[in-house]
């Protein structure tokens, strides 16, 4: 039996993997090194998004495999995207790889390691799960399970973004059973998750399988101006839906969010879910890529601006206080200048309390090759540098204006000084002082104090300890972009 250690690169999904990975190896009986000095296998779970990811994989493969020409006995696995993109190819560039394995493969990875160790070859097993797609469920350890767990509710990605590798890595969407989603959500609960976060690569693409589930309020309703006529932009999602048998069927959940929307699948059934139901977060992370209607439609984003400020309108409509984070790709092929000012009006009029931006990466296997990579490597980081700028300042402000008010934190464990740290509904971290006892807790926290990347914060008087119930939040009328402010 081996003793293992797991090094992720990448999104939540792959953490996400990175832990199933964990336990079906741990339930067969292999063990967790305590690092890579005493492991016997390395599986390090790759990321191809951008060029940088995959060129760390190689200088960490490179590091790796000094170690095996010390300990001939180490195993080297590669799993996630870069497996799936590159399989065999990539062991003629890395021959001291000794299995590589898809992001479907997980579940066959013991079998594969007993293959890989009596094989004289390198052992590949790519293969897309398509006919009866699994999806690995967390396993539900009381003491283990993390207060904020994931879990996944589809996989792969049917849209066609001109820049992406995702579809290529990730295969065609598949969508788990709601009632599989439903029931894993039960059972973290049960085993001390309070929040949970929906994961999928067009996570609101969401379609019930066995067609288990019926229409959610506003479902069909399409009143979008720019959408107007539009057959190709009808929407059959049936996110709302999940939602909603989520909230109804497992009451001690405290919090539920989702990553990552695709714009065009913000429909007034999502938005009606977040008016309603109370559990669903005020924030959202809705990639929007770029400003440019030009750019977007090279990207086959499949809306333009004035769409997407539309649907964000109608959300901050329905949701008063609801705050937006987003992805940017500045110089994509053909970027200009005018374009690029376009997204930081956008990004003005819109306003963000986070921006993930990134520099293009011309990716193999994507259509954007065909449109040249042209825009200067200086020119992007000019650009990523003055996005970055107006996105500082932006969060810079509203994380500011927080001093002072009172947010509703779940506290998740303690930080390196020993305080509370916990989040608020926008995902900033607070670190306030307070007993064990509201780790797990939903409390109102006073702001104090504010830094660049989390908040200081005091729990006033009594509250509510345990899995505390969740305070009635206004859904009335307010400011448009005020803070989700919770009553005392
Ligand atoms: N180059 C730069 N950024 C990319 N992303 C996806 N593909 C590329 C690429 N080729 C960004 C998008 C996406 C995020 C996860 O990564 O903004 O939303
Ligand atoms: Fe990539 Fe676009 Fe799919 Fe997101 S929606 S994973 S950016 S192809």
């Amino acid at each position: 039996m081996a003793r293992f250690t797991v090094i992720t690169f990448g999104c939540q999904m792959n953490s996400h993997d990175s832990e199933r990975i964990g336990e079906v190896l741990r339930g067969a009986g292999h063990s967790e090194a305590a690092g890579l000095a005493d492991a016997d296998l390395v599986l390090l779970n790759t990321c191809s998004i951008r060029e940088k990811a995959e060129q760390k994989l190689r200088s960490e493969v490179g590091r790796i495999a000094q170690l095996k020409r010390e300990r001939p006995g180490l195993t080297i696995a590669v799993a996630g995207c870069v497996a799936q993109q590159e399989g065999e190819s990539l062991l003629k560039r890395m021959p001291e790889v000794d299995l590589l394995l898809g992001p479907d493969n997980i579940p066959e990875l013991p079998r594969l390691l007993l293959e890989a160790e009596g094989a004289a070859a390198p052992v590949v097993r790519t293969a897309f799960d398509l006919e009866a797609p699994h999806f690995l469920a967390a396993a539900a350890e009381p003491g283990r399970t993390p207060v904020s767990a994931f879990v996944t509710v589809m996989k792969g990605c049917n849209e066609r973004c001109t820049y992406c590798i995702v579809p290529h890595t990730r295969g065609p969407e598949r969508y788990r059973p709601s009632r599989e989603i439903v029931d894993e959500v039960a059972r973290l609960v049960a085993a001390g998750a309070r929040e949970v976060t929906l994961l999928g690569q067009t996570v609101n693409s969401y379609q019930a399988p066995l067609k288990e589930l019926g229409p959610a309020p506003g479902a069909g309703e399409a009143p979008w101006q720019h959408t107007r006529g539009l057959r190709a932009r009808e929407d059959e999602s049936e996110f709302a839906a999940l939602l909603r048998a989520i909230a109804a069927a497992v009451p001690g959940l405290l919090r539920l969010r989702y990553t990552s929307p695709h714009p065009r699948h913000l429909t007034v059934s999502l938005i009606r879910a977040h008016q309603e139901l109370q559990v669903l977060a005020r924030h959202v992370h809705l990639p929007v890529q770029a400003g440019s209607d030009r750019v977007l439609r090279r990207m086959l984003r499949r809306y333009s601006a004035a769409e997407y400020e539309e649907r964000v309108a109608a959300l901050r409509a329905a949701v008063p206080g609801v705050t937006l984070a987003t992805d940017m790709i500045v110089g994509f092929p053909g970027e200009t200048r005018d374009d690029f000012a376009e997204t930081l009006e956008l990004v003005r009029r819109v306003g963000f309390s986070l921006i993930y931006g990134f520099k293009y990466s011309e990716r193999p296997y994507t259509a954007a090759v065909n449109l040249g990579d042209d825009v200067p490597e200086a020119e992007k980081a000019a650009r990523l540098a003055e996005l970055i700028e107006l996105g500082d300042g932006m969060r810079r402000q509203l994380m500011s204006e927080q001093v002072g008010t009172r947010q509703q934190v779940l506290f998740e464990g303690r930080g390196k000084t020993g305080a509370l740290r916990g989040r608020t509904e926008r995902s900033e971290i607070v670190h306030a002082a307070g007993p064990e006892s509201l780790i797990g807790s939903l409390c109102q926290v006073v702001i104090s104090g504010s830094y660049k990347n989390s908040l200081l914060g005091e729990i006033p008087g009594v509250v509510a300890e345990g899995p505390a119930p969740r305070a009635p939040l206004p859904r009335a009328a307010g400011p448009a972009r005020s803070l989700p402010v919770v009553p005392s």
